[in-house]
C-alpha cells in the first residue's frame, strides 16, 4: 500500500486549479444509462472512484470511450447485464447510484447491498421505499437488491425523512423516465444534485424546483445524449483553504466557485482568512496569523458540509483557543481524532462532539488513514508538524483527490508518495 511522507514546514504558497466533482461525476456516470444515444461528460476527475464507476458501466457492457482530458462518451444502448456485482460495490458504495436508472430504463436491476463503512452504518431504506412508492417490486436476496418493475415506473408523491443525497439522486434518477408526475420532499439540495438535475434537463427531462427541497418531475419517455461538463469539486476546494489556513499561508485555486461553498467560507473568515473571489476562483491569504479556532456544527446543505468536517478538525488543532465540532450526520466521523491526538493534538470526545483545544504545532508521526476525508485532515496536519509524517493507507485519498502530492508540490509542500 502506497504512504505520503510530509514534511511539515512553512505555509503554503501558490496558485492550483481544482478538478472536477467527485461527487457529480458518480451519479452523472450513472445517468448516463438513462440516455438512448451517445452522451458525452467533461471534467471528469482522474480518481479511482471514477474509475471504478465506469468500471461498473463497461462490466454491464456500456460502451466508454474516455479520451485524455477526461471527457467520456457513453452509449448505453449496448448494455447487456442489469447487476453491479459485490467485487465493485464493496469498493465503492457509490455503485448503488445504478439502482435508479437502470430500473427505470430496463425495469432490472439487481445492485448488491452496500454494507456499512468506517464513517457510519450508511443504510438505503429510504432508496428502496422511494422506488417501492413508484411501483418495483423489490427483494434482498444473497445480499443482492433485486429490483424489478412491470412496465414504467409510475410518478409518485415521495417525502423523504431524513435528507439523503444519495436517496434524492437515486429517485430522481428513477422519475424522469417515470410515467406522471413524481415530487420528492425533504430532498437534498446539495450543489451535487443540481448539478445531476441540470445533466437530466439537457438530457430532456423534466424537472422543477432544482435547488429547493422539493422536486417535482414529470416523466418523459425517453431521455438523449448531451455534452455536459461536471461542476468544480467543493470539498477538494475547501480542503486546500483549510490546509492554507492551517499552515498560516496564501493560496489562489482556480477552476472552482465560490458559490459552492459559502458556509465554509463563512467558517474560515471567522478564523481569520481573508478570502477574496470572483466568478471562478477563490484566493485566501492568513497574512501570516496563525488561525483562531471555530465551532461548528455540520448539516445537509447549505449548512457546514460533512466532507468539510475532519479537514477544520485538523485545522483547529492548531488553532488559537478552543474550538466545539459537531457532527450530525454520520454516527462515526469524528474517528480522524484519535491519529490527531498521537500527533500531539489536544482534542476530546463526547457523542458527537469533538472538543479541539489548538496547540502551537503537532508532532511527526507514522498515521492511518481510515476513510477519504479523515485522510485529508491527516495530510493537513502533517503539514503543520514537526518532522517527517507517515500517512499509511493512501488509497483512501485517492479515492477523492486528484493528483494530491503534485498539487501539494505546487503549494511548496515537500511531499512524496512512496510505493508499499
Ligand atoms: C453522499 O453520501 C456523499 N457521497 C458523501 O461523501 C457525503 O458525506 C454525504 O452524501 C453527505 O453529504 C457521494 O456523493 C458519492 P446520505 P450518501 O445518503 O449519499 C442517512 C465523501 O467523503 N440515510 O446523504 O451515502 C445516512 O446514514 C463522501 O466524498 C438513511 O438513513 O449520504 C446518513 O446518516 C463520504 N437512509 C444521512 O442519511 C438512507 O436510505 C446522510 O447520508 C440513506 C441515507
Amino acid at each position: 500500500m502506497d504512504k505520503l511522507i510530509i514534511k511539515g514546514g512553512g505555509p503554503l504558497s501558490g496558485e492550483i486549479r481544482i478538478s472536477g466533482s467527485k461527487n457529480s461525476a458518480l451519479p452523472i456516470l450513472a445517468a448516463t444509462i438513462l440516455a438512448d444515444s451517445p452522451i458525452q461528460i467533461g471534467n471528469l476527475p482522474h480518481l479511482n472512484d471514477v474509475t471504478t464507476m465506469l468500471a461498473l458501466l463497461r462490466s454491464m457492457g456500456l460502451a466508454i470511450t474516455l479520451n485524455e482530458k477526461m471527457t467520456v462518451e457513453i452509449d448505453a444502448n449496448t448494455i447487456k447485464e442489469y447487476t453491479a456485482p459485490y467485487e465493485l460495490v464493496k469498493t465503492m458504495r457509490a455503485s448503488i447510484l445504478v439502482l435508479g436508472p437502470m430500473l427505470a430504463r430496463y425495469g432490472e436491476a439487481n445492485v448488491s447491498f452496500p454494507g456499512g463503512c468506517a464513517i457510519g452504518s450508511r443504510p438505503v431504506d429510504i432508496h428502496l421505499r422511494g422506488l417501492e412508492a413508484m411501483g418495483a417490486i423489490i427483494e434482498v436476496d444473497e445480499g443482492y437488491i433485486r429490483a424489478r418493475s412491470n412496465g414504467r415506473l409510475k410518478g409518485a408523491s415521495i417525502f423523504m425523512d431524513t435528507v439523503t443525497v444519495g436517496g434524492t439522486e437515486n429517485l430522481l434518477m428513477a422519475a424522469v423516465l417515470a410515467e406522471g408526475r413524481t415530487t420528492l420532499q425533504n430532498a437534498a439540495r446539495e450543489p451535487e444534485i443540481v448539478d445531476l438535475a441540470n445533466c437530466l434537463v439537457a438530457m430532456g427531462a423534466k424537472i422543477e424546483g432544482i435547488g429547493t427541497d422539493t422536486l417535482i418531475v414529470d416523466g418523459v419517455e425517453s431521455l438523449h445524449g448531451c455534452h455536459y461538463k461536471v461542476m468544480p469539486d467543493r470539498i477538494e476546494t475547501g480542503t486546500f483553504l483549510a490546509a492554507a489556513a492551517a499552515t498560516r499561508g496564501r493560496v489562489k485555486l482556480k477552476d472552482t466557485s465560490p458559490g459552492l461553498l459559502e458556509a465554509v467560507l463563512v467558517k474560515l473568515e471567522e478564523a481569520g482568512a481573508v478570502i477574496t473571489s470572483g466568478d471562478d476562483w477563490i484566493a485566501l491569504d492568513m497574512e501570516g496569523r496563525r488561525p483562531k479556532a471555530v465551532s461548528l456544527k455540520t448539516a445537509p446543505y447549505p449548512a457546514f458540509p460533512t466532507d468539510m468536517q475532519a479537514q477544520f478538525t485538523a485545522m483547529n488543532a492548531v488553532a488559537e483557543g478552543t474550538g466545539t465540532v459537531v457532527e450530525t450526520i454520520f454516527e462515526n466521523r469524528l474517528i480522524q481524532i484519535h491519529e490527531l491526538n498521537r500527533m500531539g493534538a489536544k482534542i476530546t470526545l463526547e457523542g458527537n462532539t469533538a472538543v479541539v483545544t489548538g496547540v502551537e504545532r503537532l508532532n511527526a508521526a507514522p498515521v492511518m488513514a481510515t476513510d477519504l476525508r479523515a485522510s485529508a485532515s491527516l495530510v493537513i496536519a502533517a503539514l503543520v508538524a514537526d518532522g517527517d509524517t507517515v500517512v499509511d493507507r493512501i488509497y483512501h485519498i485517492d479515492r477523492g483527490y486528484e493528483c494530491i502530492e503534485e498539487k501539494l508540490q505546487m503549494l511548496g509542500v515537500n511531499i512524496r508518495r512512496v510505493p508499499g
